[in-house]
């Protein structure tokens, strides 16, 4: 083990060193020994490990929900690196177990709500997005962050032209606003319940943005690019008239295909109502104020 993050006041004060592994050898494993706690975690109850890590979506790996577990099990994620380009001061590479170093970890135990109606508690291990953002300095003409997943057939089998399935454009993009990218919710997760990322849950790093349907939430990050247009987004392109770029939970909002006011959450067997922005309103309402939420 490496000692890694340095001690740091976040939350009221509660200064706490992250003890992280980073050598290669033992990454897969290895534990966070000492997160912050964040006051923006939720109090309810958390999805169960086992379903969290095999109940995914992650159509590099299959469009079946036991998928990824799977097929991912093989996938390496040393060596990995971000390419950060577009509109910042400078280009540059970043290492992952580098990004691991510098930045302390927070524990944000977020609700995710997917697009298809499910939804899960989840005690993500990642630190703001804000703080990588300000350390690339951006410059004024950046308006939106793109982001895209590893694009590698060998190591992704669905994205091989062969594998039968989502039939969605290879590589997997995403993107924010930069007022949504900067804002506090809004983190890059490297791990969950206290360990790094399993590779079905976007090892080594992904995004959770937890006011909106969790297809904005990318796994296995690659490059990150400041643009000043809005970057056009995977199921944006599959479909826009099904998946907006905003994507904010909004229970009045029907998909064109089934209702949206009601989420089943995973072990539960009654459906639950879903809640505007997913039950961060008071946070993030007032980033979309006069615009049409329909
Ligand atoms: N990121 C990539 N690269 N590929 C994907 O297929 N699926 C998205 C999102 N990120 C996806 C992705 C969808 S639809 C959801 S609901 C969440 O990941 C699921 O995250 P989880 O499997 O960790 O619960």
């Amino acid at each position: 083990f490496l000692q890694g993050g340095a001690a740091l006041a976040l939350g009221g004060g509660l200064g706490l060193t992250a003890m992280i592994a980073t050598d290669k050898a033992s990454h897969a494993a290895a534990k966070f020994t000492s997160m912050v706690k964040s006051h923006f975690s939720s109090d309810e109850k958390q999805t169960p490990y086992k379903d969290v890590t095999t109940y995914n979506n992650f159509y590099e790996f299959g469009t079946g929900k036991e998928d990824p577990a799977r097929l991912a099990k093989e996938f390496q994620t040393r060596p990995w690196t971000i390419a950060v380009s577009g509109e910042v001061e400078k280009t540059v590479t970043l290492d992952i177990d580098d990004i691991l170093k510098k930045y302390p970890m927070e524990e944000r135990i977020y609700r995710l709500r997917c697009v298809e109606a499910w939804s899960m508690v989840v005690p993500w291990v990642g630190f703001p997005l804000a703080s990588l953002i300000k350390d690339m300095n951006p410059t004024s003409k950046a308006k939106f962050v793109k982001f895209t997943t590893l694009h590698d057939p060998e190591r992704m089998p669905g994205q091989k032209s062969t594998f039968f399935g989502s039939g969605v454009d290879w590589p997997y993009v995403e993107g924010l606003r930069m007022d949504e990218a900067m804002h506090p919710l809004t983190i890059l997760a490297v791990g969950l319940y206290g360990e790094h990322l399993p590779n079905q849950n976007g090892a080594p790093i992904r995004l959770v943005v937890p006011w909106k349907y969790g297809f904005k939430s990318i796994k296995s990050i690659a490059a990150i690019e400041f643009t000043e247009k809005q970057p056009k987004t995977t199921w944006e392109i599959a479909a826009a008239s099904e998946y907006g770029f905003y994507a904010n939970v909004n229970p009045d909002v029907d998909h064109p295909r089934w209702s949206q006011a009601r989420e089943r959450r995973l072990g539960e067997l009654r459906k639950r109502p879903t809640l505007m922005f997913n039950g961060y309103q008071e946070q993030v309402a007032g980033m979309y104020k006069g615009m049409d939420l329909r």
